[in-house]
C-alpha cells in the first residue's frame, strides 16, 4: 500500500498552477452524452474520478480520447443506458449521469450510489425532480430502473435545499425536454454556471445560471462544442491553506478569484495577506496565524463545506480558539481524529468543532478519511515537527493532480513510498 511521507516544518514558497475543477469536469462529461457530435473539453484534471467518468462514457458507447488535459468525447453513435455497479462505485457522484442518460435514451439503469465517507448521501431531491419531469423510477435491490413515457416534459421544480447534484441532474434532463423547466432554489455554485455554459455552447437555452432561479427552454437536440473547464476553487483553497500553515508565500496562477471570495477573508482574518490581480493570487502568511472566530459552511456564495477541513488544519496551530459549524454534510469531521493524532486539540459536538490552537503539531502515521479531510492531513504534515506517513491515498487521487510533486516544487519534503 503506498503512502505519502512528509517531513514537516518547511516554509513553502513559489508558484503553483491551479488545475481545472473536478466538480465541473464531472457533470460536463456527463453532459457530453447529450451532444450529437464531438465535444472537446479542455482543462480536465488528471484524476481518478475524471477517469471513472470517461469509463462510464465508454461503457455507454461514446468514443473518449484524452490528450494531456483535453478530453474529446463523441456520443454521436452512443445509445447505452446502463451503468454497472462497479463503475457507479468508482465515482460517488456518478448519479449525475442519470439525467443525461434518461434524456438521451428515454431509459436508464444504474445502481443506487449509497452512502459515502461524508455520511448518508441521499438522492431524494434528484429522484423527485426527475419524476416531476416525467421519468418513471423504480427503486429495487439497490438498482434504479428508469423509463420515460414519451418525452421528458418541462415543469417548475422547487428544491427544498439548493443541492448541487440535483440541480445538475435537472439541467441535464431538462435541456432537451419538451417545454420549459424552472428550477426554484437552484444551487448557485460556479460549477453549475460552468455546466450551463457548456450546455449553452452545445445549443441549450438556459437563463439564470448562478442565480436562485434557472429557466431552461428545452431544445430538440444538442450539438458538440469546445469548452474550457473553470479553475478548481477548492484546489485553490488547499494551496492557500498550505501557504498559511507553513508561514509561507505562494503565487497561485490560473485562479478565478471571484470563486474564492468567501475564503479570502477567512485567511485574512487569520493574519494572511492576500493579493489578487487578473488570474493570479498571492498569499503570504505570518509567522504565527491568528484564530478565526467562526467558520460556518454554507451553499455558495457562502464558505464551502469542501474547504472546512482545509481551514481547520491551519487553525490547529493558530493563536487562539476557532469554531467551525458544518451545516451541509452530517458527518464531515472524520479528519478530526487524525489531526488529533498529530497533537491538534479539537472538540466536536454534533455539527460544531472547536479548535484550540497549539504551538506545534507532530508527525505521526495518519489515514486519509475522505478527499478534503485527507488534504487537511497533508497540510498539517507540512507544518508538523517530524515525519508524517499518510495512507489511504486513493481519496487524494480523486481530487488532486500530482499533489506531492506540486508541494515538492515549492519547497516541501514529500515523497511517495510504495
Ligand atoms: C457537491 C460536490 C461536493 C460538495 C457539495 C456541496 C460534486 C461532485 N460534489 O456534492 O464536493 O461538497 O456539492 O457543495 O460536485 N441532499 C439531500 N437530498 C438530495 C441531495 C442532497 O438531502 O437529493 C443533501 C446532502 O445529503 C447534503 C446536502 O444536501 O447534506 C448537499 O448536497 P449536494 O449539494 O447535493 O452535494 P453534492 O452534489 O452531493
Amino acid at each position: 500500500m503506498s503512502k505519502l511521507v512528509i517531513e514537516g516544518g518547511r516554509r513553502l514558497s513559489g508558484v503553483i498552477h491551479i488545475h481545472g475543477a473536478k466538480n465541473s469536469a464531472l457533470p460536463i462529461l456527463a453532459a457530453a452524452y447529450l451532444a450529437q457530435g464531438p465535444c472537446e473539453i479542455e482543462n480536465c484534471p488528471l484524476l481518478s474520478d475524471v477517469q471513472a467518468a470517461g469509463k462510464i462514457l465508454q461503457h455507454l458507447g461514446c468514443t473518449v480520447e484524452r490528450e494531456e488535459h483535453t478530453m474529446r468525447v463523441d456520443a454521436s453513435e452512443a445509445s447505452g443506458f446502463t451503468v454497472p455497479d462497479g463503475l457507479m462505485r468508482e465515482m460517488r457522484s456518478s448519479i449525475v449521469f442519470l439525467g443525461a442518460i434518461a434524456a438521451r435514451t428515454g431509459k436508464a439503469e444504474l445502481s443506487f450510489p449509497g452512502g459515502c465517507e461524508l455520511g448518508p448521501r441521499p438522492i431524494d431531491q434528484h429522484l423527485s425532480a426527475l419524476r416531476q419531469l416525467g421519468l418513471q423510477i423504480c427503486e429495487e435491490g439497490g438498482r434504479l430502473e428508469c423509463r420515460v413515457k414519451g418525452r421528458l416534459t418541462g415543469c417548475p421544480i422547487s428544491l427544498s435545499f439548493p443541492s448541487v447534484g440535483a440541480t445538475e441532474n435537472i439541467l441535464l434532463a431538462a435541456v432537451t425536454a419538451r417545454g420549459t423547466t424552472t428550477i426554484i432554489n437552484a444551487a448557485r455554485e460556479p460549477e453549475i454556471v460552468d455546466l450551463c455554459d457548456f450546455l449553452c455552447a452545445c445549443g441549450a437555452h438556459i437563463r439564470g445560471a448562478g442565480e436562485g432561479t434557472i429557466v431552461i427552454d428545452g431544445v430538440e437536440r444538442l450539438h458538440g462544442c469546445r469548452h474550457r473547464v473553470i479553475p478548481d476553487r477548492i484546489e485553490t483553497a488547499t494551496y492557500m491553506g498550505a501557504a498559511a500553515i507553513t508561514g509561507g508565500s505562494l503565487l497561485l496562477k490560473q485562479v478565478k478569484s471571484e470563486h474564492v471570495q468567501a475564503i479570502i477573508p477567512v485567511f485574512e482574518e487569520a493574519g494572511c495577506q492576500v493579493a489578487v490581480w487578473g488570474d493570479e493570487l498571492l498569499i503570504s502568511a505570518p509567522g504565527r496565524l491568528r484564530r478565526v472566530h467562526t467558520v460556518r459552511t454554507l451553499p455558495y456564495p457562502g464558505f464551502p463545506t469542501d474547504a472546512q477541513a482545509l481551514m481547520m488544519a491551519p487553525m490547529c496551530v493558530a493563536d487562539g480558539t476557532s469554531v467551525f459549524i458544518e451545516t451541509i454534510f452530517e458527518s464531515r469531521y472524520k479528519h478530526v481524529c487524525e489531526l488529533m493524532r498529530m497533537g491538534a486539540q479539537i472538540k466536536v459536538e454534533g455539527r460544531v468543532a472547536v479548535v484550540e490552537g497549539v504551538a506545534e503539531l507532530f508527525g505521526a502515521p495518519v489515514e486519509c478519511t475522505d478527499l478534503r479531510g485527507g488534504a487537511a492531513l497533508v497540510l498539517a504534515a507540512l507544518a508538523a515537527n517530524g515525519t508524517t506517513e499518510i495512507t489511504q491515498l486513493h481519496h487524494l487521487e480523486r481530487g488532486y493532480e500530482a499533489m506531492a510533486q506540486t508541494f515538492c516544487g515549492v519547497g516541501a519534503a514529500a515523497y511517495l513510498q510504495e
